[in-house]
């Protein structure tokens, strides 16, 4: 997206507490924290379901801790972080409806801070060499009983929660051949290619909408196109405050 912030906080101001829920290997907090000068004091906190993701060597200013964002969050988180950033994690959400999913790290936001949601969108014109392989992801949420629809929805859960100044930006990244950037286009074949290769053992257990044949064919299907003719992954950016007045 060319930039790792999209809600419209001052980083600039000292000793921030910072939060990305579904934080992995704290890829996000460490590319923030290597942005931003060591001077100002911020705290760099990432949760995470998989412990075993937890990157080692950190920053002393970075901490990952295991925790679900599906289930309940200690007392002591709320209201606590000037700043909660979730990207792509809201389908790992099992325990909870999304309303709720989204309604808990709202409350984790310090009054006038600022929560960032990111989702894929799995359901976009013009996805290129992506189409075989989100109809896949399509049948997968069907089999599942979930709607893939939750990225249109990010200001809906937003605004139910109590944020406000909600807004959504929605971010074509080109990325196969269309990458302006030929690292950032291999990197994000390799990255699609691992993650269709993880769903492959999901979709073989459900009634898919591609033939047998095709769906054993489509990892290798969406490498070929991406290498060729390239894609798009659709990203919904929406952000909020919380009233600076909530308790
Ligand atoms: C697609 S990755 C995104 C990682 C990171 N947010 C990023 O954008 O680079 C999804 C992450 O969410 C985590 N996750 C999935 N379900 C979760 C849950 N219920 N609670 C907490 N983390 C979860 C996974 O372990 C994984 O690290």
């Amino acid at each position: 997206m060319g930039r790792l912030v999209i809600a419209p906080i001052d980083l600039s101001r000292s000793n921030l507490r910072i939060l990305d829920t579904g934080a992995a290997d704290g890829r996000w907090l460490v590319d923030l924290h290597a942005s931003l000068s060591s001077t100002l004091g911020h705290q760099y906190i990432g949760f995470d379901s998989l412990s075993k993701l937890f990157s080692t060597n950190l920053p002393s200013q970075i901490t990952l801790r295991e925790q679900r964002i599906d289930a309940t969050w200690q007392a002591k988180w709320q209201g606590s972080f000037d700043y909660v950033h979730q990207r792509l994690v809201l389908p790992g959400s099992e325990h909870m409806t999304h309303q709720e999913t989204v309604t808990n790290p709202c409350q984790l936001v310090k009054p006038g801070g600022w929560i960032e949601l990111i989702e894929q969108d799995h359901d976009s014109p013009n996805m290129g060499g992506m189409a075989k392989a989100k109809q896949v992801v399509r049948d997968i949420f069907t089999h599942a009983g979930c709607d893939y629809d939750y990225p249109h929805k990010l200001c809906e859960f937003l605004d139910k929660a109590g944020m406000e100044d909600i807004k959504v930006q929605v971010f074509d990244i080109p990325i196969g051949v269309l990458s302006p950037d030929p690292e950032m286009g291999a990197k994000s074949i390799w990255q699609v290619r691992s993650a269709l290769e993880g769903f492959m053992p999901t979709a073989r257990g459900i009634e898919c909408s591609l033939p047998r044949e095709e769906l054993e064919d489509m990892p290798d299907f969406t490498e070929r196109e991406l290498k060729r003719v390239g894609g798009y992954q659709r990203l919904f950016v929406a952000y909020g405050h919380r009233p600076s007045t909530s308790t």
